[in-house]
C-alpha cells in the first residue's frame, strides 16, 4: 500500500555572501546552536584549488579540473579537511589558495563536478550551508536563505586578523585589493554568480557582533519554522475534512 505520510524535506539554512563577510563563523555557530550539520562549500572549492596546484592542473584547464575533482579523495572529519587522507585544514586557508579557488570556481564544469558532493551534506536533523550559491543553485528549496554582507573595509580588517591569528603574514592594502578583485570575479562570472536569492533575507554585519548576527539568523529560522508548521496543520485540517 502506498504511504500517505507527507514528505518533509530535511531542513536547510543557506547562508551566502562575499569573502570575509563573517558567514563561516555565523554558519558554524548557527549549526552548533540548532544541532545541525555544516557545509563549508568554500572549503570544497579551496580543496579543489589546492589539489590543482599539487597536481599541476592549470587554472584555465576546465576539463582537466573537472576530471581532477571527480577523482578527488576528500573527507571532512572533526573539523578537519583531508585531501588523500592528509589534514590540509591550514593549507587551504592561504590567500593564494583562496584566490585560485575563486578562479577555478568560474568554470561551469568545476561547479557541476562539485554539486553532488555539496548536496550529500543534507542530512537530518538539518544543514547549515555556507557559500556563494547555496540559496540560488545548490539548495533552492532551503527553508531560510540569508545573504550576509559587510563593507569591504570591515571584511579586509577581519581577514587580516584571521590570517595573523593563523600565523600567515598579511598586508591590509594587498588584502583590500585582493578582496575587491575576488568580489568582482565572484559576482561577475556567468556561472552561478554571487548574488542574493530573490527570497533571501539580507543581513549587513558591518556593525554587528557575531552573537547578534547568529541571534538574528536563529530568530529568522524559528519564525520560518513556525510559519511552516502552521501551514502544515492548515493543510492537514483541510486534508482531514476532505476525507
Ligand atoms: O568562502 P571562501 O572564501 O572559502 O571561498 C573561496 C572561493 O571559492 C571563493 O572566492 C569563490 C569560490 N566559491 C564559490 O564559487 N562558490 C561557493 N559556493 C563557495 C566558494
Amino acid at each position: 500500500m502506498k504511504s500517505t505520510r507527507p514528505f518533509y524535506p530535511t531542513p536547510v539554512i543557506a547562508i551566502d555572501g562575499p569573502t570575509a563577510s563573517g558567514k563561516g563563523t555565523v554558519a558554524t555557530l548557527v549549526a552548533a546552536h540548532l544541532g545541525f550539520h555544516l557545509l563549508d562549500s568554500g572549503a570544497l572549492y579551496r580543496l579543489a584549488a589546492l589539489a590543482s596546484m599539487r597536481y599541476t592542473i592549470a587554472a584555465d584547464d576546465a576539463d582537466g579540473l573537472a576530471k581532477l575533482i571527480d577523482d578527488l579523495h576528500i573527507t571532512f572529519r572533526e573539523g578537519m579537511a583531508q585531501l588523500d587522507g592528509v589534514d590540509v585544514s591550514n593549507d587551504i586557508r592561504a590567500e593564494e589558495v583562496g584566490n585560485r579557488a575563486s578562479m577555478i570556481a568560474a568554470h561551469p564544469s568545476v561547479r557541476t563536478a562539485l554539486v553532488a558532493r555539496q548536496r550529500a551534506f543534507r542530512k537530518l536533523p538539518g544543514l547549515v550551508a555556507d557559500g556563494r550559491d547555496m540559496g540560488t543553485v545548490i539548495f533552492p528549496d532551503a527553508g531560510l536563505k540569508v545573504f550576509l554582507t559587510a563593507s569591504a573595509e570591515a571584511r579586509a580588517a577581519r581577514r587580516y586578523k584571521q590570517l595573523i591569528q593563523k600565523g600567515f603574514s598579511a598586508n591590509m592594502d594587498d588584502l583590500l585589493r585582493d578582496l575587491r578583485e575576488r568580489d568582482a570575479r565572484d559576482s561577475n562570472r556567468a556561472a552561478a554568480p554571487l548574488k542574493p536569492a530573490a527570497d533571501a533575507k539580507l543581513l549587513d554585519t558591518s556593525a554587528l557582533t557575531i552573537d547578534q548576527a547568529v541571534e538574528q539568523v536563529v530568530q529568522w529560522y524559528q519564525q520560518a519554522s513556525e510559519l511552516r508548521s502552521e501551514l502544515r496543520s492548515v493543510r492537514q485540517d483541510a486534508h482531514g475534512k476532505s476525507q
